[in-house]
């Protein structure tokens, strides 16, 4: 039995996360990219699919469980890879990592984790590993060493980002990198005390302010200092042979993100990938992007059942992921849904919202008269 939190879906956990943290970390959380049209759209995609259920179909033993990648998940969605949960909550990355091992779901953590990823490995439970590249590529590759000898089989490329994004709301509230205090945003932190002290207070008496925890320890820059030489993020020299060149360097299962052209999904399948995940990053890069999953059926059409197929951006109710799965997605990833438990209540919030989830599928699947996730096809939407 989990704490419901006084939370019954993930709106909920939304509200009570803006409550709780400052405004300028809730930006970082909640907003998107200029104007940011690209959230309404991803939500008005998912709204506009609709369902045509099947009666008469014995429903009594629902099954949610699902392979996502080889890992057993209790549920068709694992945990996408977040930067900000280290400023949700104190050591936020170890407490979503314990969550998703609770609740017997895939976590994928962070390049930009403020956790050294040794630490959210021993949380336990399955984890995968997602790199933002830094301009130093020789330090990727000891990173990935790293990463692998610290237990993580599995390495997620983000694509989706070749150029900084435009976040015009950290230029104005200070909250980017480096955090720069300024009277707004330090009325802001005053005014949220609980914050405040269960976060930054926590820190600060551990004795140093959140870093890139990825990063080895001489490179590590305080969140309030410039990244040192050679660790700002770097992906506008990538191309497919670079792609390629890291692929080959990395033995376990490669998974690329960020992909929503179905030439592009057939790239990463020439380069060896073994999962692409189908993302507009939550609208967070480019902003006029098309929805995810308006990219979702041609690449399913042009790739599928040649690599594994995940999907992400604006899944907020667990019928999201129903349709996804129907669309030709093999698994899901969810991002800001679970970081909204995060915020709102630490591990116990980032477990009711998986729990809000899987028992939206769960009622989902039954209304359409499907008993296990591999009966949820096309079929089932009306077209
Ligand atoms: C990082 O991936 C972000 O969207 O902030």
């Amino acid at each position: 039995m989990t704490a419901d939190l006084g939370c019954y879906n993930i709106e909920d956990l939304r509200q009570r996360a803006r409550r709780r943290l400052p405004k300028g970390v809730w930006e970082y959380l909640e907003r998107g990219v200029e104007d940011e049209t690209g959230m309404d759209r991803n939500r008005a995609a998912f709204d506009a699919i609709t369902f045509v259920p099947r009666v008469g179909n014995k429903v009594e033993q629902i099954d949610t469980s699902h392979t996502i990648l080889d890992a057993q998940s209790s549920v068709p969605f694992a945990i996408g890879p977040t930067g900000a949960a280290g400023m949700l909550w104190h050591n936020g990355d170890e407490h979503l990592a314990l969550a998703a091992a609770q609740a017997g779901i895939p976590f994928t953590i962070s390049g930009a984790s403020t956790m050294d990823v040794e630490d959210i490995v021993a949380a336990g439970g399955r984890q995968w590993f997602q790199l933002y590249l830094w301009e130093d590529r020789e330090l990727c590759h000891a990173t990935m060493e790293r990463v692998s000898a610290a237990g993580c089989d599995t390495l997620f490329l983000t694509l989706d980002l070749p150029v900084m994004p435009n976040r015009e709301y950290l230029f104005r509230s200070g909250y980017g990198l480096p955090l720069t205090l300024n009277s707004r945003n330090a009325l802001d932190l005053l005014t949220h005390p609980r914050w405040l002290a269960g976060v930054m207070g926590r820190y600060a008496l551990g004795g140093s302010l959140p870093t890139q925890g990825n990063l080895p320890e001489h490179l590590k820059a305080s969140m309030v200092k410039g990244a040192k030489p050679g660790t700002r993020f770097k992906h506008d020299n990538l191309d497919w042979d670079a792609l390629k060149a890291f692929r080959d360097k990395w033995q376990g299962t490669f998974v690329l993100k960020g992909i929503l052209h179905p030439d592009d999904a057939e790239q990463a399948v020439a380069i060896g990938a073994d999962a692409i995940v189908v993302s507009n990053h939550g609208a967070r890069s480019l902003d006029h992007s098309l929805a995810s999953i308006h990219a979702l059926p041609a690449i399913a059409e042009r790739v599928g059942g040649k690599t594994t197929i995940l999907f992400d951006s604006g899944v907020r109710r667990g019928s999201d992921v129903v349709k996804a799965l129907a669309l030709g997605a093999d698994g899901v990833l969810v991002g800001r849904a679970t970081l909204y438990g995060l915020a709102a209540g630490g591990e116990a919030g980032a477990v009711r919202a998986m729990a809000l989830l899987q028992e939206e599928i769960r009622r989902v699947m039954g209304m359409l008269g499907v008993t296990h996730t591999d009966q949820i096809t096309s079929d089932l939407l009306h077209q």
